[in-house]
């Protein structure tokens, strides 16, 4: 086993108004190593405060993260994230976004920039390595962004919403070959998305949440073969089981946001 996460709540303070709002509420969750989990819920659930719990980014919450048997505090070098708005540094050249990981480890220029040419040559980016994020399209930008998290060979990769500002095309291109790079690295990866779609295309595992505060609902095993048919049978069932729930959940909440004003009418 690779990832336990055990009673994880947490709550943001309302500032000036004081009180606290719930986001996450006792989740628990166990993820085996080399396993491709992907995380859906209601918009605003906390998804992706969940991942930076994980990823040792948020100091205040309840409960524990556990990687292989030991409880993790902080950032750690062992655990990446890649976020949905590739957050590269513009004044930097794509090799220089890749190896900057390693420059803070204090690896040698020579060392990390060969490292790096691997990289942008498995990700098939040579040739474009002198170039300014600004230069890139979105895809590569993304790549880019995956590289840098992973030449720092971390035992989990938190992806969040990593395609979201894609292009559909670009999108199942970069699925494709996001799945590539795990089958070839046995990585384990844990991703948040909107879509049910890339969740179902992607993934040994959905987590579907509910609103918030975000508690886990259900979770699908999903065994089919890979590369997956998009339009599968089996596929779509699984898509309409998910976006059932999913729908339900946005019901609930729309009632509970309407209920105060149903009952100040009623009295
Ligand atoms: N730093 C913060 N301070 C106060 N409230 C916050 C903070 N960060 C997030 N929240 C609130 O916590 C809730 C969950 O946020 P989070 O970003 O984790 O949700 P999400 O599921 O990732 O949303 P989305 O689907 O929009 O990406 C939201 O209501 C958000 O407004
Ligand atoms: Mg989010």
């Amino acid at each position: 086993m690779c990832l336990e996460l055990v009673g994880l709540s947490k709550a943001f303070n309302n500032g000036k108004q004081g009180g606290a709002t719930p986001v996450l509420a006792a989740v628990n969750l166990r993820i085996e190593r080399g396993q491709f989990v992907s995380i859906v819920g209601p918009s605003g659930c906390g998804k992706s405060t969940l991942l930076r719990i994980i990823s040792g980014l948020e100091s205040s919450f309840e409960g524990d993260v556990i990687l292989e048997g030991r409880r993790i505090t902080g950032t750690s070098q062992e655990i990446g994230l890649v976020f949905q708005q590739y957050a590269l540094f513009p004044w930097r050249t794509m090799l220089e976004n890749i190896e900057m990981g390693l420059e803070i480890m204090g690896v040698s220029k020579e060392e990390r920039r060969a490292l790096a040419r691997e990289y942008i040559r498995a990700f098939g980016m040579s040739g474009a390595e002198d170039r300014y994020p600004s230069q890139l399209s979105g895809g590569m930008q993304q790549r880019v962004a995956i590289a840098r998290t992973l030449i720092m060979k971390p035992r989990i990769i938190l992806m969040d919403e990593p395609f979201g500002s894609l292009d559909s095309q670009t999108r199942n291109d970069m699925q494709e070959f996001l799945l590539q790079v795990w089958q070839e690295r046995n990585e384990t990866i844990v991703f948040v998305t909107h879509n049910v779609d890339e969740a179902v295309f992607l993934s040994d595992r959905i987590v579907v949440l509910s609103r918030r505060p975000a508690s886990i609902l259900k979770h699908f095993e999903i065994n089919f073969a890979r590369p997956r048919d998009r339009t599968a049978r089996e596929v779509n069932e699984v898509r309409h089981e998910v976006i059932n729930i999913l729908r339900e959940q946005r019901r609930e909440q729309d009632t509970w946001i309407t209920r105060p004003h149903v009952e100040a009418a009623g009295s």
